[in-house]
């Protein structure tokens, strides 16, 4: 059997890497690895590589950045002919990035089937362009492989039949239970460079809702510059959102630990992210990563796509207001610890049952 992944951006590469470490085992199936290239820097890309002891991608699409059309339609072209040439029984998409339904699109006119890795998700709000990628991509698939109960009875509501839908449970918690060692050791090393102890905040913030429009921006930030003035916040920044507080010229907040820094690995984020009192974001692995690890999170958003870290977890909604951010971290700050949440299939065996449903697909010939 011969598979062909596609990835694009950071988070893909956080899901794929079980998946291709589990494939690896199997001597009959052949990979072949293809970065879309629409992340591109070192700390957004290859040292994911590293750490998860993938391979170097077999190739790199180069797309780079820019509008969504130009982002997907320039996947769409470079991956056409790679498709033909390498000619896979499947191919395997993550996520919900532009990367993930452009391939989808290409490899379905080709008739190469096409493997969906987090199918289902819904935020059921089209103003997100990751809402608009996960409904495409999971009606263009052949095999939805869903993380969450909540996933399978969104896709039967919107008529996919039951038979290509399969149950696997969440392959980033594979990730983080495969590294938990690592994390754990690199945390003395992390906590002294840094200079933190576990009385601290950690950010992070990328979404186009909150860091495109100048007022919004202002309101968050203003939010955690007023926690900086009572812990060390620690904001690894993503590339957009550092070059929106430029162009909008935003005031750092004054008399606030608020502390900016780069994107970080995998390793170093995971340890800050277990030792952190409180973690605000507007990501969507982080909200299952701090439910997995019990660390309360608040979820800058007016909704998620992961309502089992609502229910069985430990985030919570936040407004983007400046007022509801503090609230929202002063209620945490004096509340008891949170519980670790363990939603069903959330077990680090999520790539063997993937390979599984595949492979049984292939003995069917469905
Ligand atoms: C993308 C995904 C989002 C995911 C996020 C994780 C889509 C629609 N969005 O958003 O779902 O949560 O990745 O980070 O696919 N940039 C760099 N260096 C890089 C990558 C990006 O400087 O390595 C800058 C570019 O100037 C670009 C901006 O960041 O314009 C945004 O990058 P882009 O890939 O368009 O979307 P993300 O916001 O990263």
């Amino acid at each position: 059997m011969k598979v062909l992944h596609v990835v694009g951006a950071r988070p893909n590469f956080v899901k794929i890497a079980p998946i291709f470490m589990e494939m690896a085992k199997h001597p009959d199936i052949e990979q072949v690895l293809v970065h879309t290239g629409q992340h591109y820097d070192a700390e957004m890309s290859s040292i994911f590589f590293e750490e998860f002891g993938l391979p170097d991608p077999h190739v790199n699409l180069g797309v780079g950045s820019g509008t969504h059309a130009q982002q997907t339609a320039r996947v769409m072209l470079e991956l056409e002919p790679l498709l033909e040439e390498e000619s896979p029984d499947w191919l395997v998409v993550v996520g919900d990035v532009n990367s993930t339904v452009a391939a989808a699109l290409v490899a379905s006119k080709l008739g190469i089937r096409t493997a969906h890795v987090e199918a289902g998700l819904r935020s059921f709000d089209r103003t997100m362009p990751e809402e608009i990628n996960r409904l495409l991509t999971d009606q263009l698939a052949d095999l939805l492989l869903t993380p969450s109960r909540d996933a399978d009875e969104n896709l039967a509501r919107e008529g996919i039949d039951a038979a290509k839908i399969a149950f696997v449970g969440n392959v980033m918690i594979d990730t983080l239970i495969r590294l938990q060692p690592r994390v754990r050791d690199r945390w003395p090393e992390l906590r002294a460079r840094l200079g933190v102890e576990d009385d601290y905040a950690l950010v992070t913030l990328h979404r186009p809702s909150n860091v495109d429009d100048p007022d919004t921006l202002a309101q968050v930030l203003g939010g955690l510059g007023d926690i900086g003035r009572r812990m060390p916040v620690l904001f690894p920044i993503h590339p957009r959102t550092r070059r929106r507080i430029e162009e909008f010229g935003l005031p750092f907040p004054r008399g606030s630990d608020l502390r900016l820094m780069d994107p970080l690995g995998y390793i170093d984020f995971m340890a800050l992210t277990a030792h952190a009192r409180l973690v605000l974001t507007d990501s969507g692995g982080i909200q299952e990563e701090t439910t997995y690890l019990g660390i309360p999170c608040l979820t800058i958003r007016p909704n998620t796509e992961r309502p089992v870290t609502l229910t069985e977890g430990t985030n919570r909604l936040v407004e983007s207001r400046d007022d509801a951010i503090v609230r929202a971290a002063e209620a945490v700050l004096a509340g008891s610890g949170a519980q670790p949440g363990r939603p069903e299939l959330w077990d680090g065996a999520a790539a063997g049952r993937i390979v599984a449903a595949l492979e049984a697909r292939r003995a069917h010939d469905v």
